[in-house]
């Protein structure tokens, strides 16, 4: 039997399935994954001085042009047939559930619903104070001010406008993580698509699963820190190996 048909049977043969996604699954899109050699994002730039708190507190203008810069990158992406994969295979097994580490959305615009985003969203900022609670998101299409100084303020409070995203030592969205815990308790099939498995608590997942009987699949063309407790793994690149996993189920 190959990987991709016993792929096919451990997924029919779930009761929950859940995806855990990594920059690997938006790679085919265009977007630069973080650590893989020469094109990775944190080989070219050092995220102690570009995705944390104190390095926006130092030098605002510098992380807001950090993001906007990364938008710029995201900006031509379309969702590949990777992530149209996993949105078939949800129309497949309904109860199927994303969970992504990804700031991007073309989960979603592949037709994915309902996805857990653990490090929340480049396409929204929000208020560093969150001064109307917790996130308090700003439209910074409808303000205008001096580009070139970094970031605008927050129409509310005055304090600084920030992307939505978790940056280094950072508490994950609550409701999210909630979320993600509670599936995973009750997931049987877990796979890991395009993540290295180097950053907590997404790394942990795929052991939380294992350790109460599920089975863990990974798709990765290359070693990662999830290869060890895998089940199964399809080494190759998302967008080829997942959309073959849907030609073999087929009608099935
Ligand atoms: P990494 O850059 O650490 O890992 C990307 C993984 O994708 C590697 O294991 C690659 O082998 C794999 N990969 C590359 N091309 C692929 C393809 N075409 N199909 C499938 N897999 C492929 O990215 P993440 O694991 O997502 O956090 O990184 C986790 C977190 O670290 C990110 O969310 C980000 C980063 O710092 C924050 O910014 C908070």
């Amino acid at each position: 039997m190959t990987g991709i048909q016993a792929c096919g049977d451990y997924l029919q043969a779930a009761k929950q399935i859940a995806v855990l996604t990594g920059a690997g699954v938006s790679k085919e899109s265009g977007i630069p994954t973080f650590r893989d050699a020469m094109e990775g994002l944190w080989t070219k730039f050092d995220p102690t001085q570009l995705a944390t708190r104190r390095a926006f507190d130092a030098n605002p203008k510098q992380v807001w042009d950090f993001y906007e810069y990364r938008r710029e990158l995201m900006r031509p992406a379309q969702p590949n047939p990777g992530h149209f994969a996993l949105a078939a295979l949800q129309k497949r097994f309904p109860t199927l559930r994303i969970i992504t580490q990804n700031i991007d959305d073309l989960h979603e615009r592949a037709g994915s619903t309902d996805v857990i985003r653990l490090h929340g969203k480049i396409s929204q900022n929000k208020c560093i104070a969150n001064c109307q609670g917790d996130p308090t998101l700003v439209d910074v299409s409808q303000l205008t001010w001096d580009k070139s100084s970094g970031p605008p303020a927050c129409p509310q409070c005055g304090q600084y406008v920030r992307p939505d995203v978790v940056w280094y030592g950072e508490m994950l969205p609550h409701t999210q993580l909630e979320r993600a815990k509670a599936l995973l308790e009750i997931t049987d099939v877990i796979m890991v698509v395009g993540t290295s498995g180097l950053v907590s608590p997404s790394a942990e997942m795929p052991r939380r699963v294992k350790e109460h009987g599920g089975v863990v699949i990974e798709v990765n063309p290359d070693y990662s820190m999830i290869t060890r407790i895998a089940n199964l793994k399809l080494e190759g690149a998302s967008g080829v190996m997942l959309p073959q996993v849907v030609v073999a189920l087929g009608d099935k």
